[in-house]
C-alpha cells in the first residue's frame, strides 16, 4: 500500500508544484494521476521513489516512511517506466533489464534466466531481441523493454510516467492491453501518470484528477469519475462525452439482467404455453436441467411438438462481467433487443437497452449526473 499524507512540493517561495496531496493506493491496485500539462504528476510520482524530495508531508510504502530510507536502496524495490522506456542506448536489451538484478547481486545463471522470463513477459523472443541496442527496437517494443526493466527485480510498487505517450495510436492500444492481461497476472501496486483521461479510464482501479497546483479533484473508480464528476474542473476535463466512455468501464452484473420466462428443452409446446401463461411475453428463453442455454422460441399460438423443434439460437451471448459498450456494440451489430448474459455454461438472464441504462444509472448509485 502506498499512502501520501499531505504532500506538498514549492519550487521557491510562491511556485506550488503540488499541495497537499492525500491519497492511498492499495495493493495491487492501479492509480492514475490524470490531468493537464503541468498540473504535479510527474513531480508525484518522482516524490515516491524520491527523485524530488518533498517539502513537506509524509509518504509511506506498507507503512515505511520513504523519506526515512536511504533513496539508493528505495529506488531498487520500485520500478520506473517513463516515456521511450528510458533505456540505456548504449547497452544491449538483456544488459538493460539486467539493471537491477545484477545491482541487487544476483549470480549470473539467475539473471540470465530472470531476462529471458522477462522478455517473454512482455511478449519479446529473447532470441531475436536479447541482444538488440534500443535503437534497434520499434517505439513499442522500447516500451515494453522498458518494463521488462522496471519489473527486474520483482518489485512490489511500479511507477509509471506515460509510459505509452510516445507511440502511434494503434501501438498504443496494444500495448495497454498487453500491459493490462499483465497486471491481471502480476497484481503489482502501480501509480500511473497519463494526461490522457481514455487512458485513465482504461487502465485505472482508481483514477486522481489533480488540477494545477497539484490539487486533488476527485479520487475515485473510473465510473464514478464519468458518472459523477465532483467538481467543474473535473465534469470539464472528462470531457462532454463522458457518458460514452462510461460505457467502456462499467460490466454487466446479474442484477442489471432482465429475466423473460424459461422453457426447459424437455417441455412440449404446450407446457411451455401452461408456464409462461402468466406473462405477457410473447417470447421464452430455452435451457436444459443444467440451465445451459439452449435458446428462445416465439409462444405465439397454435405451435405443436417439442419445444427443440421451435428452438432458435441466440446469435450472439455475452460472459458475465462483459462491459455495458461490448453488450451494446453487439445488440447493434446483430440488430436485437436483448443479448443472453451466462456465467460459464449457465444462463443468468439476458440484457436490454433498458437494462443497459439502468445499470448505468447503478453503476454510480442511482444518482447520474448528466449534462
Ligand atoms: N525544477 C523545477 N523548478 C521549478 N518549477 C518546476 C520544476 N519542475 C517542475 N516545475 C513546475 O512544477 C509544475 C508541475 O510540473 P510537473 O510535475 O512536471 O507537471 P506534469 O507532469 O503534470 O506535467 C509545473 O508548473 C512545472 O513548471
Ligand atoms: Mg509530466
Amino acid at each position: 500500500m502506498i499512502t501520501l499524507d499531505g504532500v506538498s512540493k514549492r519550487y521557491g517561495a510562491d511556485a506550488v508544484a503540488v499541495a497537499a496531496l492525500s491519497l492511498t493506493v492499495p495493493d495491487g491496485e492501479l492509480c492514475v494521476l490524470v490531468g493537464p500539462s503541468g498540473c504535479g504528476k510527474t513531480t508525484t510520482l518522482r516524490m515516491i521513489n524520491r527523485l524530488i524530495e518533498p517539502s513537506s508531508g509524509r509518504i509511506l510504502i506498507d507503512g515505511i516512511d520513504v523519506l526515512r530510507m536511504n533513496p539508493v536502496e528505495l529506488r531498487r524495490g520500485i520500478g520506473y517506466v517513463i516515456q521511450q522506456g528510458g533505456l540505456f542506448p548504449h547497452r544491449r536489451v538483456a544488459d538493460n533489464i539486467a539493471t537491477v538484478p545484477r545491482l541487487l547481486g544476483w549470480d549470473r545463471d539467475r539473471v540470465e534466466t530472470r531476462v529471458q522470463e522477462l522478455l517473454e513477459l512482455v511478449g519479446l523472443d529473447p532470441r531475436q531481441y536479447a541482444r538488440r541496442f534500443p535503437h534497434e527496437l520499434s517505439g513499442g517494443e522500447r516500451q515494453r523493454v522498458g518494463v521488462a526493466r522496471a519489473l527486474g527485480g520483482d518489485p512490489p510498487v511500479l511507477l509509471m510516467d506515460e509510459p505509452f505517450g510516445a507511440v502511434d495510436p494503434v501501438t498504443r492500444q496494444r500495448l495497454q492491453q498487453q500491459f493490462l492481461d499483465l497486471q491481471h497476472e502480476l497484481k503489482k501496486t502501480i501509480v500511473f501518470v497519463t494526461h490522457d483521461i481514455e487512458e485513465a479510464a482504461k487502465l485505472g482501479d482508481r483514477i486522481a484528477v489533480l488540477s494545477k497546483g497539484g490539487v486533488l479533484e476527485q479520487y475515485d473508480t473510473p465510473p464514478q469519475i464519468l458518472g459523477c464528476p465532483a467538481t467543474a474542473f473535473v465534469a470539464d476535463f472528462v470531457g462532454a462525452d463522458r457518458g460514452v466512455r462510461r460505457l467502456a468501464v462499467t460490466s454487466i452484473e446479474r442484477d442489471d439482467l432482465s429475466q423473460p420466462p424459461r422453457v426447459n428443452l424437455q417441455f412440449s409446446m404446450d407446457d411451455a404455453y401452461a408456464t409462461t401463461a402468466a406473462s405477457d411475453s410473447r417470447w421464452a428463453v430455452v435451457v436444459d436441467d443444467s440451465e445451459r442455454l439452449h435458446g428462445w422460441i416465439d409462444l405465439a399460438p397454435g405451435q405443436v411438438g417439442p419445444v427443440g423443434d421451435h428452438l432458435v439460437p441466440f446469435e450472439v451471448q455475452l460472459p458475465l462481467g462483459t462491459s455495458l459498450r461490448t453488450a451494446l456494440a453487439e445488440m447493434l451489430q446483430h440488430d436485437v433487443r436483448w443479448v443472453p448474459v451466462v456465467e460459464g455454461d449457465r444462463y443468468l438472464g439476458v440484457m436490454t437497452p433498458n437494462r443497459l441504462h439502468a445499470a448505468m444509472r447503478r453503476s454510480v448509485g442511482g444518482h447520474p449526473m448528466e449534462g
